[in-house]
């Protein structure tokens, strides 16, 4: 049966509407074991005619039909199997990808196969061997004569083991020698039973075939046999053969990231900047935060909470102290994981006296469970009638502080009676130790004595609730939060959670939300990173345009191109991302090295799942980076990419 026929071709271009004809009308029949020599002049119709042929071109009137089957209508991926399957191409310019070696150029077609991969190199292998080339299989085509090139262009085009090799201008680029060299392999080619259609203009070049096909003006002027065909093998040449997987389509992309190395480094080196400064940022805002507690947490006991009942400035004006009653004492205590109330009472403007030395305490305080023990390096904490002193207080009584301690100091405490009238206490009172944070502070009984004594009455103000855990500390705070009361008939909280460990909470947040604030300023970078990405795949399409013609030719289909690209985008991505998190894992070395001295703890905390969440990010970033080139490259015209320069 007839291997290919074309009948009643016609094709036109069309230059702004007018219509340029180019095929006028061909018919032709080919077959297996024939070297057809398809002779015309330049600008004839014949490359027109060959792409028509190997199946790139479909816009054109008349039928192709291939083993009895006619292409007319047939669906892109019947025309991708055709190309990979039954065409092999081969070129005047040799069209290999340079970012390949030879082994890998004929190797592609083959990743379209069902081999394995040991099978694939080694048909490679022996097809390099075959046109000469056994010493050359691992260089690059540009290390290669232009003769040598085109032998790598026919074992190419050799190794899906197609029934028709088709070659445009096959010697066009070559001297004489190697043109010999290239019709005697194309000759063995057909002798071995395939149909080899190489087009030309050279009427030496023609004779070499066993048939001419000579074209004038779109048409065919003459059809003679020279000599028969070469017998066609017996037997149907089954082959088996599958779309480029995408695992292919990725090692290709390794393969051209590797081919230029020092730039892709550099693109990635650039991409990576980002991810590692929100990796860092958000590491720093884990660091300092940690910091900023433990600072907080070595001031107080974090495990102590300080109460107070919540009043609006009205009900002050309406006379509400805004005292603890027992009620409320009893009440804290029944809170689960609560193990102490203790009373309070905070005051200002209280005057401690010392010879002649007089200091005010802003905020002065009974003793309770929010002071740390372990902060007290000198005497006790207080007891009756004592006083404890923060070290700073006592340093302005006795450059050698310690000496204060066991010595008396005079307290002036300010309040207001029943009636409005202003009452100053005054109390001797020992010192019973010094505390290095913290306020000055006597115990709750001393300062109720005071106010007894004057007649005055005296209840808390603030209750200091300690919780059995740190972990329960923020549970405890949330019931306390719950409990509320009707006040003018507008429910409102009856406590309020006051002291250093209340604005603990709100210092975090407003801590995080300082770090996302600069994460997402970090983010910025990354959005640099990713047009930067959009902008290197959009120029590795236009430098690849050949290389993505070539590849169509062959047989890949667009779902291949644009896989080739959204490969190297996550290589990019991944990459870029892994050095990122690198960076800045070495940042927190360094900034961790140098903070060690004044902060004594490290300041930047990376967790794993920052790194992470910077590596997704950076990924998906590169993939969305990817969207618009990889779909530019895969709608590119196989025809016009191959003519490319
Ligand atoms: N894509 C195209 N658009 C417009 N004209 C084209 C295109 N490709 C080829 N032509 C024109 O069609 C004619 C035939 O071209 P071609 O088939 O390449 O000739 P040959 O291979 O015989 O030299 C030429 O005049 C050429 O200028
Ligand atoms: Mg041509």
């Amino acid at each position: 049966m007839t291997l290919l026929e074309i009948k009643d071709i016609h094709k036109s271009y069309y230059m702004n509407k007018t219509e340029f004809k180019v095929l006028k009308g061909i018919n032709l029949t080919f077959d297996r074991g024939e070297f057809v020599s398809i002779l015309g002049e330049s600008g004839g119709g014949k490359s027109t005619l060959l792409n028509i042929i190997g199946g790139l071109d479909h816009q054109y009137e008349g039928e192709l039909i291939v083993d009895g089957t006619s292409l007319k209508n047939a669906s892109e991926k019947k025309f991708d199997a055709y190309r990979s399957q039954t065409i092999g191409f081969i070129f005047q310019s040799f069209n290999l990808i340079s970012h390949l070696t030879n082994l890998e150029n004929v190797m592609v077609p083959l990743e379209m196969t069902d081999l394995s991969h040991k099978e694939r190199v080694a048909k490679a292998t022996a097809l390099l061997e075959q046109v000469g080339l056994k010493e050359h299989i691992h260089k690059h085509p540009n290390q290669l004569s232009g003769g040598q090139k085109q032998r790598v262009a026919i074992a190419r085009a050799l190794a899906a083991d197609p029934d028709v090799i088709i070659a445009d201008e096959p010697t066009g680029a070559l001297d004489s020698q190697n043109t010999t060299e290239i019709l005697e392999i194309l000759q063995k080619i057909a002798e071995d039973g395939k149909l080899v259609i190489a087009v030309t203009h050279s009427q030496a070049v023609a004779d070499h075939g066993t048939r001419v096909v000579h074209m004038v003006d779109g048409q065919i002027d003459y059809d003679k046999q020279l000599k028969p065909a070469y017998p066609a093998p017996t037997g149907p040449t089954a082959k088996k053969s599958s779309p480029l997987s995408f695992m292919s389509a990725f090692k290709m992309a390794m393969q051209h990231m590797r081919y230029d190395i020092k730039r892709n480094l550099l693109i990635i080196l650039g991409a990576s900047i980002g991810i590692f400064s929100v990796i860092l940022m958000l590491g720093l805002g884990q660091g300092v935060t940690g910091y900023i507690n433990d600072q907080i947490s070595s001031q107080v006991n974090p495990n102590t909470i300080q109460i107070a009942r919540n009043v609006t400035r009205k009900q002050i004006e309406a006379g509400e102290q805004g005292n603890l009653a027992d009620k409320d004492i009893k009440r804290l205590n029944k809170v689960k994981n609560v193990t102490k109330v203790e009373k309070g009472y905070y005051t200002n403007g209280v005057q401690v006296h010392y010879q002649k030395k007089r200091e005010t305490v802003q905020m002065f305080q009974t003793f309770n469970k929010t002071e740390r023990i372990q902060d007290i390096k000198t005497g006790t904490k207080p007891k009756a009638n004592e006083i404890i002193l923060t070290k700073a207080m006592a340093k302005k009584f006795d450059k050698n502080y310690k000496k204060m301690v066991g010595r008396t100091v005079t307290i002036y405490v300010n309040a207001i009676s029943q009636d409005q009238r202003p009452v100053q206490m005054r109390q001797d009172v020992k010192v019973s130790g010094i505390i290095n944070s913290g306020t000055e502070a006597v115990t709750y009984g001393t300062l109720a004595k005071m106010y007894q004594a004057q007649g005055l009455t005296f209840a808390p103000n603030f209750a200091a609730v300690t919780v059995n855990k740190t972990q329960n500390v923020k549970a405890v705070q949330n019931k306390i939060k719950t409990y509320s009361s009707k006040v003018n008939g507008k429910t409102q909280k009856d406590y309020q959670i006051t002291g250093v460990g209340a604005i603990l909470d709100s210092i975090n947040t407003y801590l995080m939300l300082a770090f996302y604030v600069l994460a997402g300023i970090a983010g910025i970078s990354l959005l640099v990173s990713a047009i930067m990405i959009i902008v290197v795949l959009y120029i590795s399409v236009s430098e690849r345009t050949k290389e993505i013609g070539i590849l169509r030719a062959i047989g890949a289909r667009k779902k291949d191109i644009r896989h080739l690209f959204v490969s190297e985008a996550f290589l990019i991505g991944l990459l870029s991302s892994v050095l990122g998190a690198g960076i800045a894992g070495l940042g927190q070395l360094v900034v961790n090295a140098l903070a060690q001295p004044l902060t004594h703890m490290p300041i930047v905390a990376i967790t794993s799942g920052y790194v992470l969440f910077g590596i997704i990010i950076s990924v998906i970033i590169s993939l969305l980076a990817a969207l618009a080139p990889s779909r530019k490259a895969a709608k590119l015209d196989p025809i016009e990419a191959l003519a490319a320069e």
